[in-house]
């Protein structure tokens, strides 16, 4: 073992290994909408074949009803503990397009960084781990076992992800989960997320009149099912924006004075935080920072709203329908099942006698907590502190990977959030980036994650 080759290979391969995450980039695997569905496949194919090259044996592309699993192994010893490294291939939408100063699908390097949808959520963040593997397989070796499992349908809530993995459960084993889809504070100060969210989403539709009407001939008199929509959304926060729903924090867990006194010792600058939104306040749940509020809080968030005439102009109209797409993100231990259950029973009791409504349940997923004790977890704060100079600060994010709860119910393992990635590199926004740094030091830190897990 010599890690100075490791270091080196590393070095000299740089190039090439930044131009192959390129052409993954390039590819438009976008898994919400069904005209790319080729280009979904397609990225997936492409990483098989990279996965292969780097010295994975028994690489598959596995069909599911929706987008393809891909799967590849390399086992030294059956002995030897196994890290199951998960990633996703899929990205977001890259809408509204013309807000891109390039165009999403085009990566280019700007001031250090990779401008591209998915550049950093999540194909520059999982081909770090190929690119660590294939360092270590030609120089090192790997001290333990890995499997791959890199998936193309994590934006679209990973449903037909669970089904794979209760199918595949014996080949899936293994002894912790990888994944690096998160965020840390900054390059200079490196963090863990040891908290994912859980979700539940919904969309609703509410119906007043069988037609639009003559906002003219029937305004006053008939109930118009946007106005309603807008009371009824409005009245699920107080005025402290605590959610409404009776019994939606009953199963919070809420934490220790000394929990959040520890919590509240990671940095954070409220007025760059204002800054970098172009927001004068913030405006979360009363008795919370804002840490608290995007990391151990609940919250209902509309995503979209929509129903009428949007078009040109104007036209003197009483829609007959109005619609929403609600999340609600989720805290230990609430559960997604329950939390739906529950919005869809207030949602159907508020609603005024004028209306019609209904619920549609789109997908979910559980919250998530890291213990710290894990020896996995150990070996990822060692491995930070090893390549950063500094030691790694533990944060709670706020976002989801809806499969990481499932993965202990199933797999019966924990997950380790070693991210790479910035809360400023604009995931789901237009000009979403990844900074150079991050994406050599990833491919740096992840080998001394190996290191320090097996020694
Ligand atoms: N990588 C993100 C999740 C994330 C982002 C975690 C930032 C922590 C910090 C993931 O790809 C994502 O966007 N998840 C979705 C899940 C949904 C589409 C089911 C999310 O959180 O909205
Ligand atoms: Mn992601
Ligand atoms: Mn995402």
């Amino acid at each position: 073992m010599n890690s100075d080759h490791l270091q080196d290979y590393i070095q000299k391969n740089k190039e090439r290994f930044l131009n192959e995450l390129f052409e993954l980039l390039r590819i438009p695997s976008i898994s919400a909408d069904p005209a790319f569905k080729k280009d979904v496949a397609r990225a997936a194919d492409y990483v098989a074949a990279r996965l292969k090259d780097a010295g994975a044996d028994n690489v598959v592309v596995e069909p599911t009803p929706g987008h393809p699993v891909v799967y590849g192994e390399k086992m030294i010893d059956p002995a030897l503990p196994t890290v199951l490294v998960y990633g996703h291939y899929d990205v977001q939408p890259s809408v509204p397009d013309e807000l891109w100063e390039t165009p999403p699908f085009e990566p280019q390097i700007r001031d250090g960084n990779i401008y591209a949808r998915g550049a950093c959520d999540d194909k520059g963040q999982f081909y770090m781990h190929i690119k660590a593997f294939e360092s270590m397989m030609q120089t090192t070796g790997m001290p333990c076992n890995v499997k791959f499992m890199i998936e193309g349908e994590e934006e679209v809530g990973s449903s037909n992800l669970g089904a794979y993995c209760k199918a595949n459960k014996d080949k899936l084993a293994c002894d912790v989960i990888l994944i690096s889809d998160t965020a840390m504070i900054a390059n200079d100060q490196p963090s863990l997320d040891i908290g994912l969210r859980g979700l539940s989403y919904v969309q609703v539709e509410v119906t007043g009149p069988n037609i639009d009407l003559h906002s003219g001939t029937y305004g006053g008199a008939v109930g118009n099912p946007i106005n309603v929509l807008c009371s009824m959304i409005a009245s699920l926060h107080d005025e402290n924006r605590h959610i409404t729903i009776p019994g939606f924090y009953d199963d919070v867990v809420e934490l220790s004075s000394e929990e959040r006194a520890a919590m509240a010792k990671a940095p954070f600058d409220l007025e760059s935080y204002r800054k970098h939104l172009d927001i004068k306040a913030t405006y979360g749940e009363k008795g919370y920072t804002v840490i608290e509020q995007t990391g151990i809080r609940p919250t209902l968030d509309v995503n979209g709203m929509w129903g009428g005439y949007i078009g040109e102009g104007s036209k003197t109209v009483l829609p007959s329908k109005a619609y929403a797409k609600i999340s609600m993100r989720l805290v230990p231990n609430q559960d997604s099942e329950t939390i739906t259950k529950l919005f869809q029973e207030h949602f159907e009791r508020i609603a005024p006698d004028c209306v019609r409504v209904k619920v549609t349940p789109h997908h979910g997923g559980n919250p998530y907590v890291t213990p710290m004790d894990h020896p996995a977890y150990q070996a990822a704060a060692a491995a930070m502190r090893e390549s950063f100079g500094k030691e790694p600060v533990p944060t709670r994010g706020g976002g989801s990977i809806p499969i990481v709860a499932l993965f202990e119910e199933v797999l019966n393992a924990k997950t380790i959030l070693m991210g790479f990635g910035l809360d400023t590199d604009a995931i789901h926004s237009p000009n979403e980036k990844y900074g150079l740094f991050n994406f050599y030091k990833g491919i740096e830190t992840i080998p001394l994650f190996y290191k320090h897990y097996t020694s």
